[in-house]
């Protein structure tokens, strides 16, 4: 497995491997790697001749009280893991390889103000921004992308209609822990008291996916969903929102294919878990 920090010997290595006709598998990830990115790579692996892994805790999805600076690093533990699963390549450049100021950006606006983009208004732009860079750096046939972050899924899949990205983009799972807390480099802040709190948000997914049918209103379904978090005393809700799969507006009823997502601070931690729901 090769480890390339500069764009340029990234290239290199990706062009003679096109030149060699093998197609090419991406799989983005800030690091810190755990068995949601795993199932990601294994995706990846099965799929594509050559499986390439970025490991870039990008600066610009971070707002500027947001955790940037203390976001989990372990580089070793992340190599070991992608070796194991068989990738061919980490990219793991400095913030300097990728970004010079000032900088030009991408934003996919229409899908990026609603949900996590009404508490995190720049983090969108700076997901599609670096997420378009990496797009460019691998050229990749196919990436893939989780569940767990089902807005970022959407914006990628809109950008890369919009903007005629030649890229297949492959949804996976969401992969939770074996109490139903869905896995995340940021699980690691919390305290065992705030790990048992954190339950509550697969407990209103589990809820809202056990009572949710054709036609149920926002207002009942999502106002269940809300009591089993607001029973957990260190939990505060960001938003529990019902929104259109396609476009991340909210609807009244799920009535057509939608998106029940929340975000949930527990203590200073903000988690986040959805379901989708298709009529
Ligand atoms: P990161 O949070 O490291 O996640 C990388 C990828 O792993 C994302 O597509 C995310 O949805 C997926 N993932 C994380 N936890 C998961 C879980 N429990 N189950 C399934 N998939 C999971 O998302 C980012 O990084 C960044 O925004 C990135 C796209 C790399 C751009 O910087």
């Amino acid at each position: 497995m090769q480890v390339t920090k500069t764009v340029e010997e990234t290239r290199k290595q990706i062009k003679a491997w096109k030149k060699e006709g093998k197609t090419i598998g991406l799989v983005p990830t800030m690091g810190f790697l755990h068995e949601g990115h795993a199932s990601l790579i294994k995706k990846c692996r099965e799929q594509n001749d050559i499986v390439v892994v970025s490991d870039f805790v990008n600066p610009t999805q971070f707002g500027p009280t947001e955790d940037l600076e203390a976001y989990p690093r372990d580089f070793e533990h992340d190599s070991k893991l992608c070796e194991s699963l068989g990738a061919d390549l980490i990219f793991c450049p400095e913030p300097s390889e990728m970004y010079h100021d000032p900088h030009a950006f991408v934003s996919i606006d229409t899908l990026s103000e609603t949900l996590c983009g009404k508490t995190r208004p720049i983090h969108f732009k700076g997901v599609c921004t670096v997420v378009t860079k990496l797009f460019h750096i691998v050229a990749p046939d196919r990436a893939y992308f989780g569940q767990k972050d089902a807005q970022q899924l959407a914006i990628i899949r809109k950008m890369v209609q919009d903007l005629n990205f030649d890229i297949e983009i492959v949804g996976c799972p969401i992969i939770r822990e074996e109490d139903g807390l869905a896995k995340s480099s940021r699980n690691t802040y919390l305290s065992d008291e705030e790990r048992k709190a954190a339950l509550c948000l697969s407990r209103s997914v589990k809820l809202g996916q056990e009572i949710i049918h054709a036609g149920i209103s926002a207002e009942e379904l999502l106002g269940k969903m809300r009591a089993v978090i607001e029973a957990e005393p260190l939990a505060k809700i960001d938003y529990v929102s019902m929104v259109d799969a396609l476009t991340m507006q909210p609807v009244e009823k799920a009535d057509h294919n939608v998106l029940v997502a929340m975000a949930v601070y527990i203590g200073k931690t903000r988690l986040i878990d959805n379901f989708s729901y298709e009529v």
